[in-house]
Parts: structure tokens; sequence; C-alpha cells
């Protein structure tokens, strides 16, 4: 049971600010059980109560799940003073939610990046140990080949010492190549394509476990995430690689 104010949780929600609710609370429009409540204070069980704005139902969710398509150009972070964020691209009653990115991806990196307000679930995501495999298509310069492919599955060594979890690349008609990693040490996909002499000219990551970015959002454009998906990104087809 969780008893909260009803403007507090109209404003978890991501409603309106928790001024605006007032107002809107205040105005009647806000039904709890089938009955209008004007009482912005008024102590609810979010998880219990049926609660309707203008006569549609609302669901009390904890945590919400959004995936963006970050453009190149702006921070994976939630604030910074001088730079764009990914928090910027977001309307003021998503912003309130408490969002972060699940992972980083670098600055001028594009694609598919994870909003999300619950700890445990980014954590699942990010961890090595839950082998969920991350997905980039890069542009780079210089040629790869099948001694590359091999070396990926054997684990790269960097030159720094570094040791790499064996990944998986693929040659792309073109010059361009995929690669599958389950890991996210920094700069790592660049790193790891500069250590057989293809220095990354351009990365973007097209999936996550086995959910794939929407190419329909467009650079900035983000939408929630349904339970299928969810479900996709930690099943089996993540686990493979
Ligand atoms: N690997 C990189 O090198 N950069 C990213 O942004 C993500 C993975």
């Amino acid at each position: 049971m969780a008893v909260m104010r009803l403007d507090k949780i109209l404003s978890d929600m991501g409603i309106a600010s928790r001024s605006e609710l007032r107002q809107i609370i205040k105005s009647g429009r806000v039904m709890v059980d089938g009955l209008a409540v004007t009482a912005p204070e008024k102590r609810i069980d979010s998880d219990s109560a049926r609660i309707a704005l203008d006569g549609r139902e609302l669901k009390y969710r904890k945590f919400r799940y959004f995936m963006m398509d970050k453009p190149a150009g702006v921070l994976s972070a939630t604030e910074d003073s001088k730079q764009e964020t990914l928090l910027d691209l977001l309307p003021p009653e998503l912003k309130r939610l408490g969002l972060f990115p699940v992972g980083r991806l670098d600055k001028d990196t594009s694609g598919l990046i994870i909003l999300t307000n619950d700890g445990d679930f980014a954590h699942r995501v990010i961890s090595p140990k839950s082998g969920i495999w991350k997905l980039y298509r890069a542009r780079v310069d210089g040629q790869l080949d099948v001694g590359d492919v091999e070396a990926f599955e054997n684990g790269l060594v960097l030159g720094d010492g570094t040791a790499c979890l064996p990944a998986k690349l693929e040659l792309l008609p073109g010059g361009d190549c995929l690669v599958r990693v389950t890991e996210g040490k920094y700069h790592q996909v660049k790193r790891m394509l500069a250590s057989r002499g293809a220095p990354v000219l351009e990365l973007r990551r097209l999936a996550v476990g086995g959910l794939e970015l929407d190419e329909n959002l467009g650079p900035g454009g983000f939408r929630e995430l349904n339970e299928a998906e969810l479900d996709r990104l930690f099943g089996q087809d993540a686990l493979k690689i």
C-alpha cells in the first residue's frame, strides 16, 4: 500500500506541475473511485484507487521507461551547466519524473538510449554479468576482414592492456560494420575498432538486448516503452551473442 497526497500521485505520473495540479484538482476534474475529489492534500492509496482525470482513468506507475534516439552532440547526462543534455530534450512534465540515462553514449554517438527512474533496472541492463548485448553500427576509416572478426570473438586486448569480453563483429557491404558487446567500458567500441586499425568515424547504437531503436522517432525523439518491449529487452534474444 502506498498512501500519498493526490497532487503528489498525479505529479509523479508526470501529468503537470504540483501547482497546476492543485488548480486542476480544485476545479473538480479529478475523480477517485468514482467521486470528485477537490482537495489536493487528500491522501489516497495509489495501489488500489481508481483515479480519473476528465473522465479518463490514469494508472499510477512508480517506475517509467522511455527510449530516445539520442542525437550526436548531446550529453548522456541529467544536467550540465554549459552543454545540452538528454534531459533538456524532454518536456517539463517528464523532467519531473527523476529520469536518468541507462548507461552512457559518447557525446558524438547517436542512437538508442533508455531513460528510466528505476535504478535496479538500470543496473541489470548495464552489468556485464547480465550478458545483455548492445548493438552498434559503425562507419570506420579502414578495412576490416575476417581476422578482425576472429579477434573480436576471442576477446580483444587493447593497447593499454584492457581485456575485453568476447564480442561480435559483422562486416557490412560498403565498409560499415556491426559490433555487439556485453560490457560498456569507456569508449569501448571506438577503442576496439581503433585497435584493429579502423578508427570510428560515426557510431550509432541500434539495440539493447532484444529492444531495437524505433527509427521513426528521429533525432531527439522519444516514447514510453510498453511491457512487451521491456520483456523483449531481457528476453532470450538479448542473451545470445
Ligand atoms: N562505445 C563507444 O566507444 N562509444 C559509445 O558511445 C558507446 C560504446
